[in-house]
């Protein structure tokens, strides 16, 4: 690591490749990178987590299509590549042991009691792997092996940011101070709903790659705007003047995401009194997103040309200093745990 890096908070995020980004992923984690690399405080380690991928996706064609594809999200996306190393997790085996070394501090209590380990087990009973178990082990590896202090992520991540800061306040105290306690940092962590109605108990579930209710950042402006208009909304919201109920649709909590606090009030006002009928309330909403990624989409557009030369060169100059980092890690984190070199 040179000097001027060596003096930077390291701020570090994955993406897995198991689809095509979303709305969802774009203002809980893209965004935020963006605006973090671009902060001289900080250097920037942002990866695509091929190894987590499969523990839930097992095509190696579908993982080769979308691994490069999002490398070129992360850079359409405005991220400094001066201040910052994009890089596949598996090009930096070296995870893989310090996922060993941190597997033997945790408690396995903490890995089957987490709740994304018991959704997927349901959501998958017959293929509940090893890999499953253990991805919040690998998770803190990745975020330990660069010795990261800030992680933004989406709110569905925050359990697994505890249990690495965990495992880190762990070894620090049994074998000597090393690691930074790692923190989310940017604010609140939010969730954006996807276009699909709240359950029996009314939640929202989230935008998520495997669950059909995305609006991808490579929809086209057609694509969008018709998955907004067939999204369902207040089923008691027959004709465009009967009041609403913003709290049961998903339209409503998509503006809450995204819109100004100043408009949401407007709209919430407009719906309960049944001025403002859905198509327009949809309209509203399908603008706001359109501007939000009108510069993603331009420039994910102009760089697509280029991309087997982009996505070669930005992963070869990232894995060059993501390994670098990790090498150090694990001299330390060996040695103080009482591996030898012979
Ligand atoms: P997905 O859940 O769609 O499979 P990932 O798990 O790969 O996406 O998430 C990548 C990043 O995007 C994580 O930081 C995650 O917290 C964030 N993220 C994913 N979905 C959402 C969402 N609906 N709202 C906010 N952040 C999200
Ligand atoms: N588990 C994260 C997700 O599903 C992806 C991820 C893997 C990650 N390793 C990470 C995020 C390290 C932050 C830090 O979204």
């Amino acid at each position: 690591m040179n000097q001027e890096v060596a003096e930077k908070q390291i701020v570090l995020s994955g993406i897995r490749a198991t689809g095509q980004l979303h709305l969802g992923n774009y203002l809980g984690a893209l965004s935020r990178f963006a605006e973090m690399s671009r902060n001289p405080a900080y250097f920037g380690m942002f990866f695509v987590a091929d190894y987590h991928t499969l523990t839930t996706l097992q095509e190696a064609r579908l993982i080769k299509y979308h691994l490069p594809n999002i490398v070129l999200d992360y850079v359409a996306a405005g991220i400094d590549l001066s201040n910052t190393a994009i890089y596949a997790q598996s090009s930096v085996p070296q995870v893989t042991e310090l996922t060993w070394l941190l597997s033997c501090l945790t408690p396995v209590g903490e890995l089957t009691g987490q709740a994304s380990f018991k959704q997927k087990s349901k959501q998958q009973p017959d293929l509940i792997n090893a890999g499953l178990l253990i991805y919040p082990v690998l998770m803190a590896a990745d975020i330990l092996g660069v010795c990261a202090n800030f992680v933004p992520v989406g709110k569905d991540q925050q359990a697994h940011l505890e249990l690495a800061a965990l495992v880190a306040r762990k070894f620090n105290h049994q074998f000597g101070e090393y690691f930074p306690i790692p923190d989310a940092l940017t604010g609140e962590m939010i969730t954006v709903p996807g276009l699909s109605v709240p359950d029996t108990e009314g939640r929202f579930s989230k935008m998520g790659k495997s669950d059909k209710n995305t609006i991808n950042l490579s929809d086209t402006p057609d694509e969008q705007s018709a998955k907004i208009r067939a999204c369902p909304t207040d089923p008691q919201k027959v004709r465009k003047n009967d009041p609403g109920r913003p709290e049961v649709c998903p339209i409503f909590q998509l503006h809450k995401a995204i819109t100004s606090a100043e408009d949401i009030q407007e709209i919430q006002t407009a719906c309960l009194s049944g001025q403002l009928g859905c198509l327009e309330c949809k309209a509203r909403l399908n603008d706001h997103i359109s501007t939000t990624i009108a510069n993603f989409r331009a420039r994910r557009q102009g760089l697509e040309p280029y991309k087997a030369q982009i996505v070669g060169d930005t992963l070869a100059a990232g894995k060059s200093v993501a390994a670098g980092m990790f090498r150090t890690t694990l001299e330390v984190v060996r040695d103080k745990m009482g591996l030898v070199r012979y």
